[in-house]
């Protein structure tokens, strides 16, 4: 077992408004960490610190240290340039619990992150049919990949914005809620894939669901 992110006495304010307050986590490589607490705790923060997305806004303030190690070698992201914040978010990328789709197909939407890796058309389109069978959408949009992608079910965007992380191959994924859209045939067979996919990546993911945390997570952060 060895740690790929260690969390030391993390503080979060936007404001004057403190979130989250000496937080202390140690995230395992290839491991499941959930995290769980009452709405508003600042989990979704939580994410958006570990990939530097909270320096988008700009009452946010953070203290503390987020150490990542990068073969071997551990730096605090905290304190990372401005022009070292891609090749993070290439490496730990964060999946919204809303949709945020681009306003175009639904291929395009799964492009968009390979063509900006200067990744080509023709090596994207076996890529993303494994992405989107890794989240059983595959099959039920195979015919309209060229539609636009806003025509989906809310369940069906879900998983069109996992396959959209799925498809880079992070080293952590972040996902927030990922079956809070989903039924419970679906959320199962999320579950299963997720653990299949900790072989391959880290994943930090929080939920709401007690059986859920049981069923799949190998530690878990309690915010309270
Ligand atoms: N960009 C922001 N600016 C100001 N306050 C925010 C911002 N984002 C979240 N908050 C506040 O921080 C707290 C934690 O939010 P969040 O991390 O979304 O919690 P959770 O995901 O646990 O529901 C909430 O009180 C929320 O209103
Ligand atoms: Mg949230």
């Amino acid at each position: 077992m060895s740690e790929i992110i260690k969390i030391k006495n993390l503080n979060l304010s936007y404001g004057k408004k403190e979130v989250l307050k000496g937080i202390n986590l140690n995230i395992f490589k290839n491991h499941i960490t959930a995290i769980s607490g009452p709405s508003g705790i600042g989990k979704s923060s939580l994410l958006l610190v570990l990939n530097q997305m909270i320096r988008e806004f700009e009452k946010a303030k953070c203290s503390g240290e987020v150490l990542l190690n990068e073969d071997g070698e551990w730096r605090d992201i905290l304190k990372l340039k401005e022009k070292e914040l891609p090749a993070l978010r290439k490496n730990i990328v964060y999946v919204s619990q809303h949709p945020d789709l681009l306003p175009f197909s639904i291929f395009e939407n799964l492009y968009f992150g390979l063509k900006l890796q200067g990744i080509k058309k023709d090596r994207a389109k076996s890529m993303i049919k494994e992405a989107l069978e890794k989240t059983f959408l595959y099959e039920e949009i195979k015919d309209r990949l060229h539609g636009d992608a806003s025509m989906l079910s809310g369940g069906q965007q879900q998983r069109l914005i996992l396959a959209r992380a799925l498809v880079l191959k992070p080293k952590i994924l972040l996902l927030d809620e990922p079956t809070s859209s989903l039924n419970e045939e679906l959320s199962s067979k999320v579950e299963d894939m997720l653990v299949k996919l900790k072989r391959e990546t880290t994943i930090v993911m929080i939920s709401h669901f007690k059986s859920q945390i049981l069923k799949i997570a190998d530690s878990v952060l309690n915010l309270a």
